[in-house]
Parts: C-alpha cells; sequence; structure tokens
C-alpha cells in the first residue's frame, strides 16, 4: 500500500426532502448566490421552486445562470466568472449533474484568478488562485462531481475536453436526495451507472500490491452497482434502488477508494476525446471504451482480471485457468452494459474511424495514458479499433 492522505471535507446531507435544507447550509457561507443550473428539468420537475423558496426564507440574495450543457462548455464558465466579479458574489450554488457541478468548479476557480481559467486545465504549471466555496444539489447519480475535486470542462473552439482538479474544489456541502432522480430519462440513468462503474473499475485496475481492503470495498461497491442497475431498470421508482445507487456514484468517485492505491485513468482520458469530438453522453462512450481497453490490456497482470472476474462476477475459480477467467470477466462486463441497454460498440453510437488518428494524437498530447498500463498513440488507436 502507497502512503496517502486522504481529506474530504464535503458535508452529505441524504435522504428524502433534503434539498428543503439548502438555504441555511448556504446562509453558512454567503447572503450572495450564483444559482448555476443546466436545461429545462429543474424547473420542468418543481426542484427550481423549492430552491428559491428554501433560499429566500434565509433573505439569501439570487442571481442565476442557467443554460449549462452535457460536456459544459468554456463559454458559458466565462459569463459565470463576469457576473460573480461585477456583483461580488462569493458562493456558487449548483444544481444538476456532473455538468452543473463542473462547470461551477470552474466558475469557482475563475473568479479570483487573474489570467484565463482554461490555462487552469492545460497548463502543465498551475498556479491557482482563491476558489470560491460551491455547494451542491446533486439531480443525477453519475460523475460523482458532487463528492470529488476535479472538473472536466470542453472548449468550443477544437472541442477539446479537459481536466482540473483541487482539494479547494471539492464542494462545501452536497445535498443528495434519491427522489429528485426518479424524472431521470432511462438512458440518462444507464449513462450514470456505466460511469459510476467506470470509476470503480480505473480505481480497481492497479499495479499496488497489497490492498486488499480497498480492492474489496471497490469489489464490493461493483457488485452494489451492478444489483441495483438491474433493479432500477424494472422499478425506476423504488426509493430504495435510486438511495444505493445514488451513494454509490458519491463513494466510487469521492476519493476514500483511492487511497493506497494508483488507479489507471486511461479509458477516461481515451473517452473524452470520444464526449469531446462527438459530444456523447460520457458514459456511453465508457462503455464502448472500457471492454476494449481491457482486451488490450488484460495480460499485463492476468491475476487481478482473473480476480475480478472471480470476485465480482462470480466466475469459478475451479476453472483454474485465469486467462480464460480473465477472458470471462470481459465477457460479463459486455453482457451486463448489453443488458441495461448501453452500447458496447462505436458503431452503435454511430462513431466511426475516420478520426482515431486525431483523437488519439489529442489524447497524449501531455504524455503517456493510463498507469496500469502506459499507452502511447498507437495502443490508443488500435483501442479504437477494437471498439469498432
Ligand atoms: O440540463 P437538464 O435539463 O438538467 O438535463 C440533464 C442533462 O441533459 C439531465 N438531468 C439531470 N438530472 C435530471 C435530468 N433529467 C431529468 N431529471 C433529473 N433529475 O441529464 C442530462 C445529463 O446531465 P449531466 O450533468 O451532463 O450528466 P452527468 O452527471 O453524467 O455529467 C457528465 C459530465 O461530468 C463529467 C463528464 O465528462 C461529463 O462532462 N465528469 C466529471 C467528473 C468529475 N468532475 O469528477 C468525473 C467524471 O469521470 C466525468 O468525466
Ligand atoms: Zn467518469
Amino acid at each position: 500500500m502507497k502512503n496517502f492522505t486522504y481529506y474530504n471535507p464535503t458535508k452529505i446531507i441524504f435522504g428524502r426532502e433534503a434539498e428543503k435544507k439548502v438555504g441555511t447550509e448556504t446562509k453558512k457561507y454567503s447572503n450572495k448566490v450564483l444559482l448555476h443550473y443546466g436545461g429545462s428539468s429543474i424547473k420542468k420537475y418543481g426542484l427550481y421552486d423549492k430552491v428559491i423558496k428554501s433560499l429566500k426564507e434565509q433573505s439569501i440574495e439570487i442571481f442565476e445562470l442557467a443554460g449549462v450543457q452535457p460536456n459544459p462548455r468554456l463559454g458559458l464558465v466565462y459569463e459565470g466568472i463576469r457576473i460573480c466579479r461585477e456583483n461580488n458574489i462569493n458562493f456558487i450554488l449548483a444544481v444538476g449533474g456532473g455538468s452543473v457541478i463542473d462547470s461551477a468548479k470552474a466558475i469557482a476557480a475563475g473568479v479570483k484568478y487573474p489570467g484565463d481559467v482554461w490555462e487552469l486545465y492545460v497548463s502543465a504549471e498551475k498556479n491557482f488562485a482563491e476558489i470560491l466555496p460551491i455547494g451542491v444539489i446533486l439531480t443525477i447519480p453519475a460523475a460523482g462531481s458532487e463528492g470529488s475535486d476535479s472538473t472536466v470542462i470542453t472548449k468550443e473552439e477544437g472541442m477539446l475536453k479537459r481536466y482540473c482538479g483541487h482539494q479547494d474544489m471539492r464542494p462545501k456541502f452536497s445535498i443528495l436526495n434519491p427522489e429528485l432522480t426518479f424524472t431521470l430519462p432511462a438512458e440518462q440513468t444507464i449513462y450514470g451507472i456505466s460511469d459510476i462503474l467506470a470509476h470503480l473499475m480505473e480505481r480497481y485496475f492497479t499495479r499496488v500490491e497489497n490492498v486488499d481492503l480497498t480492492d474489496r470495498l471497490l469489489e464490493g461497491t461493483m457488485k452494489s452497482i451492478i444489483k441495483n442497475a438491474y433493479l432500477v431498470t424494472k422499478t425506476p421508482d423504488n426509493y430504495d434502488v435510486r438511495a444505493e445507487i445514488m451513494w454509490c456514484g458519491t463513494v466510487a468517485h469521492n476519493g476514500l477508494l483511492d487511497t493506497g492505491r494508483i488507479g489507471d485513468w486511461g479509458s477516461h482520458d481515451i473517452e473524452h476525446e470520444l464526449s469531446g469530438i462527438y459530444d456523447i453522453a460520457h458514459g456511453a462512450g465508457l462503455s464502448v471504451i472500457f471492454p476494449a481497453w481491457m482486451k488490450y490490456v488484460y495480460k499485463t497482470d492476468i491475476k487481478r482480471f482473473a480476480q475480478f472476474a472471480s470476485r465480482v462476477w462470480g466466475i469459478d475459480s475451479y476453472l483454474n485457468e485465469e486467462e480464460f477467467m480473465a477472458l470471462e470477466g470481459i465477457r460479463m462486463l459486455e453482457n451486463f452494459y448489453k443488458d441495461i441497454g448501453l452500447p458496447v460498440k462505436l458503431s452503435q453510437i454511430k462513431i466511426g474511424s475516420d478520426r482515431f488518428e486525431e483523437m488519439a494524437a489529442k489524447c497524449v498530447q501531455k504524455g503517456l495514458v493510463g498507469k496500469f498500463v502506459e499507452l502511447d498513440s498507437k495502443d490508443i488507436i488500435e483501442i479504437y479499433k477494437l471498439a469498432l
């Protein structure tokens, strides 16, 4: 196990009607707030009115910035920074999913930053200025941004999707009411599940040895998300099922399951080029890329892949044929994706091979990709080909 420091100060407020507490929680930080959200969903399903009521009960002055799109864009981040600077706003409330939260984090990092906030996403040297505090009401379990220290933004010019992270980006509080996720369209629910499972697998495939506790926590969380994925497709209005999925999503990505180990993250980098260029859902890209990545790298550590097959998918170890088990695990993962309606091939998301070289070149701009296996652009092209 590696040395580590684990610090996660985000207060989680979980359960039915939890969003009613947003006013009192926000008031602890500010009397003035930028309320940041996406498209029509929060108004259509009544959450917007509840948030406004709760903030007004605490006499909090509200400025609004709507319009965050999936794969959030830099242009709206600049707009948010401008509004905050002009009105001396020092707290941002994100109501939505990963895209809204990531946009809020970018605004929070940009308001006091003297240069162009995009530099924090692309420069090797990152000199963060003070980051404004943010709060969250989560409406889709997926990205885990409600508990993470990172943000992913797409620059419109070149559709470049990039990540940046800082401890102070962790939300001060995140409100998680599983009831708010009943309104999710079926495809958004499964894209979210795909992302949650991917966050667990990125961490699971490590070269660090003697990480038994986190191995087993990851395996348990994977088993829970898989079980509840099947349940939610049959019973989308079941509170307990939605609650398990929501909590899995936060636990999968808030850093606890990283402790003492180094995750891979190659599949995420390879996927970000897809969702950057083609503007597809991140979860749909991941269910296509992850099995292809696995087929390309499993021989690096067949034992770990055999353990994944045995402990997560129940492939019998008495077969005593590790390579066979490893491949069975990958097959089980693909079957799971298909069962719940996720794509497993690029053709299913209408992507051909014409931009593989461009995406691979962009992907390695900052160096080799992945930690379980370090991949160069040729490797990445092979992975895209395996996903065809
Ligand atoms: O815009 P509205 O109308 O709200 O609709 C949204 C959006 O179209 C809809 N939605 C959300 N909650 C809903 C709802 N519809 C009905 N009822 C509800 N309760 O869902 C759509 C997708 O929302 P989005 O925020 O884009 O989804 P998600 O949470 O999957 O976020 C994806 C983004 O997060 C990034 C991804 O790359 C992608 O850009 N990630 C961020 C990470 C982080 N910051 O730690 C890590 C992840 O690996 C990921 O890369
Ligand atoms: Zn992800």
